[in-house]
């Protein structure tokens, strides 16, 4: 079949995979086609065990795999036969050389412009998929146009906003999208090609255009006001457990505000994913490099606020738990960063096993989807761990159950007969605040939420 234009996406990870799989499904004249460093990773989306779990992909990639979606380990192929490339590639924070712990790593992200500088034959538009510091697209032209080989490449940013356990819905209607090019002749037919792609499915309200650097830093910016949102419910909720105050109740007060509004003012254990934290210390990074020191603090307080809640959840085990832990078994329920997904980087889980492993617990994790990369993220740790999916056998004999994800399935448990088959006193620590915690108390569990009161059969003062 002769195809329109060919697309490419360098990257085949939680990104590069699920979008590309959309476009594919929305745009059939085109050929779609994801390539990856990673052969590994290639062959699992090319078998029918995706490499990552989200709901609604399957389908797609059965729909259109093989027809106008490809996943290919052939990158200099790939590159030489688009029209339109996406960079799709990670950008974790560095943890090497200046501005470890900070900055974004771009080595993967310079390597794929050196490899389309290499291979290309003719005209691309590339394009910035990876979240990035503001002003890299400038970077990005300089070292395609390092060579004067006398072929046209226009750079343009458009961040993707999905979130996991969302994807599919997410890319399929999402809010809006963000197309940002160089304010040039050429730089504006590029854009808008890119415009054309996406409006076969979206509608054009929601297509939005800016300079590039406004598009890159709004990226940055939407996370770092996302997590903020997180954190600032999150250190309320350390004032609701001082005060009698309850945080999902304060939370509905507050979100009711029409300009205010009620998502992400969920309390938890802390946020994770693999995004969050490291593009607040890219803002942080770049804030510091134009010597914007308050503005810098200001954001680098999100991610203390987020280590925070995360230490004082343990706290709250330990000291509920009689301030010893040794020796007690306690079960994670949920190891994933959130619901629906596999996806365990950055997950408050890893921080709070190493942490109970530290006080000498046993930890038993129980997760649908995720136990696979809780054993990666866990290996080598030093402790009793064990790893056991079906929720009933992980807490049976345990002291304790700690919500970590907010798995629908964990509302949903016989708690009565868990209770049966636990250690006494048995405590929940609930970082989620999904269960009902009323009955669980009637039950005979001791019951620690977040910001709001505990629940215990003993004095707790
Ligand atoms: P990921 O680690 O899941 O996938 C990145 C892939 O790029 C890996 O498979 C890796 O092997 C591949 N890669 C690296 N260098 C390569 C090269 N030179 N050539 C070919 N392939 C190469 O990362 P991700 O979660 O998909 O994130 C990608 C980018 O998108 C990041 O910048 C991230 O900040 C951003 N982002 C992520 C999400 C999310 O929900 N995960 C959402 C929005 C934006
Ligand atoms: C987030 C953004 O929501 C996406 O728009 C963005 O594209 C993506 O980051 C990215 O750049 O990677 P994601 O990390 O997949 O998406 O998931 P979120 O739903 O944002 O949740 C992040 C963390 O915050 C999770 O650990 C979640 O449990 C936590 N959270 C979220 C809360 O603790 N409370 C809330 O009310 C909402």
């Amino acid at each position: 079949m002769q195809f329109e234009k060919n697309i490419l996406c360098i990257g085949a990870g939680y990104v590069g995979g699920p979008t590309m799989a959309v476009i594919a499904q929305k745009c059939p004249q085109h050929k779609v086609t994801v390539v990856d460093i990673n052969p590994t990773r290639i062959a699992e989306w090319n078998s029918p065990d995706l490499p990552i779990y989200e709901p609604g992909l399957d389908e797609i990639v059965k729909e259109t795999r093989g027809k106008n979606l490809f996943f290919s380990a052939d990158i200099e192929g790939g590159i030489k036969e688009a029209d339109i490339i996406f960079v799709s590639v990670n950008t974790p924070t560095k943890d090497y050389g200046i501005g470890a712990g900070k900055a974004a790593d771009l080595q993967y992200w310079e390597k794929t412009a050196r490899q389309i500088l290499e291979f290309s034959e003719s005209p691309k538009i590339v394009v910035e998929k990876s979240t990035l510091p503001v002003r890299t697209a400038q970077a990005m032209e300089k070292i395609l146009t390092s060579t004067n080989n006398g072929i046209r490449f226009d750079v343009l940013s458009n961040p993707e906003f999905l979130s996991e356990g969302t994807a599919i819905a997410d890319l399929q209607e999402p809010d809006r999208v963000l197309i940002g090019s160089m304010e040039t002749e050429s730089g504006l037919k590029a854009r808008d090609v890119l415009v054309e792609m996406y409006a076969n499915w979206v509608p054009r309200e929601r297509i939005i255009t800016t300079n590039i650097w406004s598009s890159e830093l709004s990226k940055l910016v939407a996370n770092a006001f996302l997590a903020q949102r997180v954190s600032s419910i999150n250190s309320i909720s350390a004032l609701c457990e001082k005060t009698g105050a309850d945080i999902s109740e304060v939370a509905t007060a507050v979100g009711m505000d029409s300009r205010i509004g009620n998502k992400f003012l969920n309390a938890s254990v802390g946020f994770g994913g693999s995004c969050f934290k490291k593009d607040i210390l890219n803002l942080v990074y770049l804030c510091r490099s134009y010597g914007l020191h308050e503005v810098a603090d200001y954001w680098e307080s999100v991610i203390k606020i987020n280590q925070y809640q995360q230490e004082r959840f343990v706290f709250k085990m330990l000291n509920a738990m009689f301030n010893t832990l040794s020796g007690k078994k306690i079960c994670l329920f949920g190891f994933a960063f959130k619901a629906n997904t596999g996806d365990t980087r950055e997950s408050p889980a890893i921080f709070i096993a190493k942490r109970l492993l530290e006080e000498n617990a046993e930890v038993v994790i129980s997760d649908p989807k995720a136990l696979k990369n809780a054993r990666a993220d866990l290996k080598g740790v030093n402790g009793k761990i064990s790893y056991v999916e079906d929720p009933y056998g992980a807490a049976c004999g345990c002291h304790a159950i700690a919500i970590m994800t907010e798995w629908d399935l964990y509302q949903n448990l016989d708690f009565e007969k868990i209770y049966r088959s636990m250690a006494k006193p048995c405590f929940i620590f609930d970082g989620r605040n999904i269960l009902d915690h009323e009955k669980l108390l009637k039950i005979g569990f001791n019951v620690f939420p977040i910001g709001k009161p505990a629940m215990a059969h003993f004095d707790l003062s």
